[in-house]
């Protein structure tokens, strides 16, 4: 084995400007860190505005806490053209089309500024969220190893990477609700054209979004090494098939929720989080389900309605994190009339909470979920089965991962359409059913998966080590 010990890695890292990125991002940089490399984090401007706000933070560095406690993590920001009180997600196609054409040039000069900077550390490494597709051609351009850190199931990478194969089969893009059975990707023994990620659905092929994410898709396989934000044993044949092609390493989810003293010490949610701690600690063990459609996505009014009466007729205790920006519509109103007085006692609804502390609380019970990544891993994390209401890009894949794959949920509805008879019937089945005892010990099984992934000797802290080794030895090989 070489020796690698002697060089000192600085890595600059880029995380896409959005909730469900951020999270990962943030714990990344500080295990990294932690494992002696120099960090430079850079955020978007509008991130630091809207984090600074949330958080109450005075500091203008989000890291001063932790590199007080001396880890060498740098914090900077850079703008992304617009001022940061201009609405992206209202003007979703204006923003993205600029990430994609103008922002590379923007990192290309601010890693420029960067190297030629004396007040820098020579810079090795660039790790950028997958989904840039400016990463490789950058790093190249300024000698860099290029990592792209995916925050997504390796599943979903691979239905993307190889997106030209389903092309050749004729399954892109999906059509209307044609359900076909997709053998063929590699890493996967089957996948239904219904689980695939939504922007391989036609509806959504002529989108800024889906551009981006498919330039990004043929840009992933020329990153020198891909770190995946999931766990070895839960898809270790997708990894071990990818690996073949790529230096690739399961991390995933980097941090232990639970125990998160580092991380706490980071401003990272981008809205105020309120504490429901003792509300939960009223109910009784396992009894309340928690909802919640993660920091994006919207729906619209009927469903929110229908999700609302099913709870009730249920008669289930739960606690809905309800987004004032949760409705297409752009309603603020988003409850029926009359239904914040139907649920006293039995309900709380608050507009976004410490969502790992209401997954760790001993009430939670179940988890109605849009199926964002992170909130799949956090509810394994914590033990808790998952009822899923996938509503788009990846979620939909990651659905069939928790109901099909791993048998730790149920789908709310059909997918199609969703009435509250149908709700309450799968709730009170799952909370309470023949069935209900059945998802908590698989549940159980998984979590035990995630923490012995992270113990010491486990497979994400083996391949976080591994990873920072080749790192080293291909730099000291260059
Ligand atoms: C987006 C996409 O929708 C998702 O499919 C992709 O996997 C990641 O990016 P998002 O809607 O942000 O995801 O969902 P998710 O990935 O679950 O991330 C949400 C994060 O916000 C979680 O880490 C969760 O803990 C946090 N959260 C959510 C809170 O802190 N408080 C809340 O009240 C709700």
């Amino acid at each position: 084995m070489a020796d690698t010990s002697c060089c000192k890695l600085h890595a600059i890292i880029f995380p896409l400007p959005y909730q469900g990125h951020i999270n990962p991002f943030v714990n990344l940089a500080i295990k990294l860190a932690s494992k002696g490399l120099t960090i430079t984090f850079v955020h978007a401007e509008h991130i630091h505005h809207t984090l600074t706000k949330s958080n109450m933070d005075k500091e203008t560095d989000l890291f001063s806490a932790v590199r007080k406690s001396g880890l060498d993590i740098r914090y900077s920001t850079i703008t992304d053209g617009f001022p940061v009180e201009f609405d992206r997600p209202l003007h979703l196609d204006e923003y993205w089309r600029s990430l994609l054409n103008d922002f590379p040039a923007r990192v290309d000069e601010f890693i420029g500024n960067m190297i030629g900077s004396a007040d820098s550390p020579p810079v090795s490494v660039l790790i950028a969220d997958s989904f840039f597709a400016w990463s490789p051609g950058i790093a190249r351009k300024y000698d860099l190893l290029n990592v792209s850190f995916f925050t997504q199931p390796a599943l979903v990478f691979t239905v993307g990477c190889h997106w030209d194969l389903v092309t050749q089969n004729g399954h892109f893009p999906v059509k209307g609700d044609n359900e076909e059975e997709l053998k063929y990707v590699p890493g996967v023994d089957s996948i239904s054209t219904k689980d695939l990620m939504s922007y391989f659905k036609e509806e959504e092929i002529e989108t800024v979004v889906h551009k981006a994410v498919f330039a990004a898709f043929h840009e992933m396989n020329r990153a020198d090494f891909v770190l995946h934000y999931t766990v070895q044993e839960l898809e270790s044949k997708t990894l071990d098939t990818l690996s073949k092609n790529q230096p690739t390493y399961a991390i995933g989810p980097v941090y232990s929720f639970t125990n998160r003293p580092e991380t706490t010490r980071v401003a990272k949610s981008l809205r105020s989080e309120l504490d429901c701690t003792k509300w939960l600690d009223s109910k009784p063990p396992g009894s309340v389900l928690y909802v919640s459609f993660g920091s994006v996505v919207q729906t619209s009014k009927q469903v929110i309605q229908e999700i609302a009466y099913g709870l009730l007729l249920s008669e289930v205790n739960f606690l809905w994190v309800a987004r004032e920006d949760i409705l297409k519509s752009g309603d603020s109103d988003i409850f029926p009339d009359g239904f914040q007085d139907e649920i006293k006692g039995k309900g709380l609804i608050v507009p976004w909470c410490d969502q790992i502390m209401v997954l760790s609380n001993r009430g939670v019970g179940g988890f109605v979920t849009h199926c964002g990544w992170n909130s799949t891993l956090e509810s394994m994390w914590c033990g808790v089965p998952m009822i899923c209401n996938p509503v788009a890009y990846d979620q939909p894949t990651n659905r069939k991962l928790v109901v099909e794959d791993l048998k730790i949920g149920i789908n709310l509805s059909d997918g199609v359409s969703i009435h509250r008879e149908e709700v309450a019937e799968k709730i009170s089945g799952f909370m309470s059913g023949s069935a209900s005892q059945g998802f908590r010990d698989q549940a159980e099984k998984v979590k035990k998966i995630l923490h012995d992934a992270l113990d010491n000797g486990g497979s994400s802290e083996r391949n976080l080590d591994k990873f920072i080794y080749d790192l080293r030895a291909k730099i000291i090989n260059l």
